[in-house]
């Protein structure tokens, strides 16, 4: 770790990436909110100062064009969804400090001094470039107005992204056999003055900067390459009207990309957070700004911590460090990038309506601290997490109801009916060292930030409560040993104050249910880690169950819901001739022998292991039983699968595959799987391990 351990003496600052204001939210889009909200109160539980801010994105060119199709300004279409956000995030208890607009004053005017500066210390230069025209439209073409080929992999770009292959930021010009997407004409390249930020000034800089910076592994090593590499000047303005105008004389008609406003949001919500609460309680300058390079790795520097999803990883990790260190601002100190949310085993889909939206999962019911659970706890924050019905009450039922809940309530209820509440005695050595364990695991989680395991702290304490009271027995003791039972219960209470505590960050409002429960005063939300030992009353009243089985016929109506949903969206689709969804590979031209496909020594196995390579994006190291033996391979689906799943799955695995190392792990064969989601092949019945396919 390159930085002071949490809680330092500065303050933090901990945002997500802001949402484009263009659509509904789904669940896709509350695993960053929730997670980075989740982060933000963590910090506070180990006594760390922190902002919690973000805002709406609400530039940019599909704005613009939904917002000509709905008839409306882009401000007016962009605003009504900002407000949606604004009330949705609190009904998730994602509660941000402060939460603005990239089209607010104060964004406008941060950027235009942002650009000002740069322009000042001479990183901005003009140059000829070329840029996608309609001439049908009789317009140019920004970003996601022009689709065609990646010139990096080939596979399909929209405008400024590369979007189904390698995901990069793609700059005016690259996109290959250029299509405008007003007209579905092929468009054409015309030469056009545009500002470019001379990103290459910041190489030495971002250099030490990747070195420097901390958080999930994804984001630490994959802009290694573009940093190593040569790196190319990021093109800042836009043809367009909707925008904030590039801050120069006479170049009225160029508005700034929507990727320099996006990021200074950052900094102009803590503006604003400061603004409502005064600096004598947080000063968004002790955050953001530090006028000299060398002061960057002082220790007197503010911690901002992104969250992000991994798709915008560039964005953070190259292009806002060199933004930001052109302005004379602080860096950041770590930048955390989940994984996807997928839907029952497939990619989430809103053209599709293949998606749980917010509102929906509440219209349904259900508390919004299980969305949070589910999302945090299930896996690492990196790796894709498949949301499902059938597993979400399985992990409620099970985790919460079955465990957390279950002890709570256990202890609560025998705690109240014999003692009135905590018996007085004081609470034993070994569960007193075991909750201290807890605490260190929860700091160490963060500091590593391991969010799963901050989240998993609570659950696993609630393990051993369980699994304590089991073992000695209370009931057996209030008459044949009162003393004892007394200890015992003393014990779980405070195991059961010390869950309340932790699970907190993740769980705030059940938090906060448990601690009314205990009969404490004040608010769960602003304890430390230590009150987790503090003594809880004397006196509390009969406890409630804290949360409630989901049962299985309201999981089978919830799944043909939406498997209803998703066929009626795509046979609209169909009917529409939308059949984008998936168009297969042409089949192979060439013809194979026995003799060839005798050659492809094919077994069954079942995985036993699966786990990420770390520094590899994709890949994970499986260990697969296949009857004579187990292998270990390195298989590129670390994004595509929630790897803690995968263990006890059966597969095939092509068994004389050549050996290969990949990122220093020995390959020793293949599984298959089929598209671009890797779905993996498996056998129907129960052929032994070893079988052949043949
Ligand atoms: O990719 C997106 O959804 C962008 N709206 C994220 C912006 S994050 C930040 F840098 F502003
Ligand atoms: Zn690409």
């Amino acid at each position: 770790m390159s930085h002071e351990a949490f809680p330092t003496d500065n303050p933090a600052v901990v945002t997500v990436g802001l949402p484009y204001a263009n659509g509904d939210l789904h669940v896709g889009h509350l695993r960053g909110y929730v997670t980075g909200d989740t982060v933000a109160r963590a910090l506070r539980r180990v006594g760390q100062q922190t902002a919690f801010v973000c805002g709406s994105d609400m530039h940019g060119t599909p704005i613009a064009v939904n917002a000509a199709e709905a008839g409306v300004s882009p401000e007016a279409f962009a605003m009504e969804y900002h407000e949606e956000y604004a009330e949705t995030f609190p009904k998730f208890n994602v509660e941000f400090d402060n939460y603005g607009h990239t089209h607010d004053e104060t964004n406008v005017e941060t950027t235009r001094e942002f650009v000002r500066s740069w322009i000042d210390d001479d990183h901005v230069f003009e140059k000829e470039i070329q840029v996608a025209y309609d001439p049908d439209a009789d317009q140019w073409l920004p970003d996601r107005l022009v689709e065609g080929t990646c010139p990096y992999c080939g596979e399909h770009a929209r405008g400024d992204e590369c979007d189904e292959g390698c995901q990069r930021h793609l700059e005016p010009g690259e996109v290959e056999d250029p299509v405008s997407t007003l007209t579905g004409n092929s468009a054409e390249y015309r030469e056009r003055d545009h500002k470019f930020l001379r990103l290459s000034n910041f190489q030495d800089y971002l250099q030490d900067f990747i070195d420097r910076v901390e958080g999930t592994d994804n984001a630490k090593n994959q802009p290694r390459e573009w940093i190593e590499g040569e790196l190319q000047d990021l093109c800042i303005t836009r043809d367009m009207d909707w925008g904030i105008d590039y801050p120069g004389e006479g170049e009225e008609e160029l508005v700034l990309y929507v990727w320099v406003d996006a990021p200074i949001e950052y900094v102009s919500s803590t503006k604003q957070y400061t603004e409502r609460v005064g600096k004598a309680e947080y000063d968004w300058e002790d955050v953001w700004k530090v006028e000299d390079e060398s002061e960057l790795t002082g220790a007197d520097n503010g911690e901002i911590v992104h969250v992000i999803g991994r798709d915008i990883i560039q964005h953070h990790a190259v292009f806002w460090p060199a933004m930001l260190r052109g302005a004379g601002y602080n860096e950041p100190r770590a930048i955390l990038a989940t994984g996807f949310v997928g839907i029952d085993g497939k990619a989430l889909s809103t053209s599709r309506n293949r998606a749980v939206w917010a509102d929906e999962y509440l219209d349904e019911g259900f508390h919004p601290d299980l969305f949070r659970y589910y999302m945090i706890d299930g896996s690492g924050m990196e790796t894709d997490v498949d949301f499902s019905w059938d597993r979400f009450a399985e992990r409620v039922n099970g985790e919460l109801v079955g465990n957390l809940g279950n002890f709570a309530y256990r202890s609560l209820l025998f705690a109240h009916r014999n003692y009135d509440g905590t018996p007085d005695v004081a609470v034993s050595d070994d569960v007193r060292d075991r909750i201290e364990e807890s605490i260190e695991a929860f700091e160490a989680a963060l500091n590593d930030y391991r969010i799963r395991d901050v989240g998993a702290a609570a659950v696993e304490l609630a393990d051993f409560g369980n699994e304590y009271i089991q073992r000695n027995e209370p009931w057996k003791l209030t008459d044949d040993d009162p003393e004892q039972a007394a200890q015992v219960i003393r014990d779980c209470v405070q195991l059961a104050k010390a869950c309340a505590v932790l699970m907190q960050p993740v769980m705030p409002e059940k938090a906060a249910e448990l601690w009314t429960q205990l009969g404490e005063d004040g608010s769960v939300h602003e304890t430390a880690l230590d009150d987790a030992l503090a003594t809880p009353p004397a006196e509390f009243g009969e406890p409630g169950e804290l949360f409630a089985k989901i049962e299985d016929e309201r999981i089978d109506e919830l799944n043909e819901k939406l498997q209803e949903r998703v066929e009626e969206a795509t046979e609209d689709d169909e009917a529409d001739g939308d059949t984008a969804a998936f168009e297969p590979e042409a089949l192979a031209d060439e013809r194979i022998g026995f003799e060839d496909f005798g050659a492809l020594d094919m077994r069954v196995g079942r995985i036993e292991v699966a786990e990420p390579i770390e520094g590899a994006d994709d890949l994970a190291r499986l260990e697969v039983d296949i009857g004579v033996e187990t292998r270990q391979v390195v298989a590129g689906i670390k994004q595509l699968h929630d790897l803690d799943e995968l263990p006890g799955e059966r597969c095939i695995l092509l068994a004389n595959m050549e050996q290969a190392e990949l990122f220093g792990v020995e390959s020793d064969g293949m599984i298959l799987a089929a598209g671009d989601e890797a779905d993996l092949l498996t056998t129907h019945d129960d052929a032994p391990l070893g079988s052949k396919v043949q």
